[in-house]
């Protein structure tokens, strides 16, 4: 499959990257209009098209990774040169009803939200799609967007609610991460062997869950032995309100992401 990706900032060069591991990068080519991106595509081993229809001309599915007041400005353009090939869409609130009043209905639209994790080739993505694009295709597009991470069909009305918990939550997660390797300074490690400590402990913990299965709170018992140590810990962010205050922080990005929508 030939991909063409339209911007190289953030998320369209950890697509391409991620997605060359599927297709190879001969078969991507970018549109940006900065030409210091356009410039780093190239450093980076991507062909750069010197216009849109140039790009769609050498591509079988378009990923659309502008930001979203730039998304129906591009589809205006393109709406004609696209035909048959299928679309992508990474644009946070930009839903494909909206993409459809512009290119038509009979367009191939597949919305993806993903969220940075893309970068490692371990992004956490929403995807919906409308019914222009047939069984086949839709296969071949999640097979070759697989390298770039867990994907999940979610239905578009809880693409806000997505946004907040996998799409901002790597922002929440770090703020974690940061707070323990800062508790790990206070109790006399340096920041760097405490970040690693934390790092290390946080992906065995997700990963003990993966394998063995079990909720969360049934392993909370386990490492928690009666009058010991770790409910010392774990009583102190109860009172203080951890799990509550964690809800409400994903509530209150969903209820912005909805807000942006307008
Ligand atoms: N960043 C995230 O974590 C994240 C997560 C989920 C979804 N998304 C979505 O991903 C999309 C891209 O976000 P981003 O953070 O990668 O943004 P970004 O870094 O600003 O990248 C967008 C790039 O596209 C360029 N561009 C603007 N109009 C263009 C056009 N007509 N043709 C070609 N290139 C054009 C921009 O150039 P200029 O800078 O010169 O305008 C910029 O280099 C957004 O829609 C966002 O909602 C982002």
């Amino acid at each position: 499959m030939r991909i063409g990706i339209v911007g190289y900032g953030n998320m369209g060069s950890a697509f391409a990257k991620a997605l060359s591991r599927s297709v190879g990068k001969e078969n991507i080519t970018v549109f940006e209009i900065s030409s210091e991106k356009r410039e780093k595509a190239l450093e980076e081993g991507f062909a750069v098209a010197r216009d849109l229809f140039f790009l769609i001309e050498e591509s079988d599915l378009i990923l659309l990774a502008v930001k979203p007041k730039d998304v129906k400005g591009v589809l205006e353009k393109i709406k004609e040169a696209v035909q048959d090939k299928i679309l992508v869409s990474i644009a946070a609130g930009v839903d494909i009803g909206s993409m459809e009043e512009v290119v038509g209905k009979d367009k191939k639209i597949v919305r993806m939200m993903p969220n940075i994790n893309v970068l490692v080739g371990r992004g956490t993505i929403a995807v919906a799609w409308n019914e222009a694009i047939s069984e086949q295709e839709l296969s071949r597009t999640l097979t070759t967007f697989s390298v770039c991470g867990s994907l999940y069909e979610v239905p578009e009305e809880l693409f806000d609610s997505f946004t907040a918990l996998a799409g901002s939550s790597p922002a929440f997660i770090f703020s974690f991460v940061d707070a323990l390797a800062m508790a790990g300074v206070k109790e006399g490690f340096s920041y760097e062997v405490a970040l690693r400590i934390v790092l290390d402990t946080i992906s065995g913990s997700a990963q003990l869950l993966r394998d063995l299965g079990g909720s969360p709170n049934e392993w909370i018992t386990k490492v928690t032995s009666p009058g010991g140590t770790t409910v010392e810990g774990v009583a102190y962010l109860e009172r203080k309100g951890f799990k509550g205050i964690v809800m409400r922080c994903v509530e209150k990005t969903s209820e912005k992401a909805k807000r942006l929508k307008g």
